[in-house]
């Protein structure tokens, strides 16, 4: 069983991913990861990230990367959202998420396009969304409580440009793809989205 799920930043795609992984049973991959890594290697090596050579030269990051807690910054979603535009990084990530999804047993992945691109054939599909104001509010609770003084309008700001570098991008744009069911977690807990998301995948099967 495959379950592709895509949708923005903080949308809350990443833990209903761990979420449904954990209630079927199936391993997960956090595809954002990956270009993270790309574009924290492209800024280790002194590159530019908006250099297609340079990009695709970080594609060859070593794997222990991955368990990097810088990863997880703004600034390497930042990065990662510049590097992802280029087709040859895309391309070169592409076969590592093709074989993770059709692992005998099946997988979790998200990101942005994993039902439209990386798994078309899922056996579930959902695109997960909420408001700008909603995932800036997440955000900014997130870093607040990490002790980290960031202005909510800044991070809507942040948000905003995000969102239009991955749907106004030539290849691969984030978009809901054919077949996928939508849930928005606007106004949703975690327990209610999670509920939501099962519920959602369950009926796809
Ligand atoms: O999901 P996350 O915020 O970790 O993704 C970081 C960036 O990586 C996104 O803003 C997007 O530009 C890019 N990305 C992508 N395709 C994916 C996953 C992430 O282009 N499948």
């Amino acid at each position: 069983m495959i379950i592709a799920i895509d949708g923005p930043t903080a949308s809350g795609k990443g833990t209903i991913a761990r979420a449904l992984a954990a209630h079927f049973g199936l391993p997960h991959l956090d595809t954002g990861l990956l270009y993270r890594a790309v574009g924290r290697q492209v800024a280790l090596n002194g590159g530019n990230p908006d250099d297609p050579a340079d990009a695709l030269a970080a594609t060859a990051f070593p794997e222990s990367l991955l368990a990097d807690p810088e990863l997880r910054s703004e600034a390497s979603g930042g990065l990662a959202s510049r590097v992802s535009i280029h087709p040859e990084v895309r391309a070169a990530l592409l076969a590592r998420q093709q074989a993770f999804a059709n692992q005998p047993g099946g997988a979790v992945l998200d990101g942005r396009d994993i039902a439209t691109v990386i798994a078309p054939h899922a056996d579930a599909k959902l695109f997960i969304t909420a408001s700008v104001a909603a995932r800036a509010l997440r955000r900014w609770a997130e870093m607040t409580a990490q002790g980290r003084q960031v202005s909510r309008e800044a991070i809507e700001a942040d948000l905003a440009a995000r969102d239009a570098r991955d749907a106004g991008r030539a290849t691969a744009p984030l978009r809901q793809a054919e077949g996928a069911a939508l849930l928005d977690t606007s106004a949703l807990g975690r327990e209610a989205a999670v509920a939501a998301a099962i519920a959602l995948v369950e009926k796809q099967l």
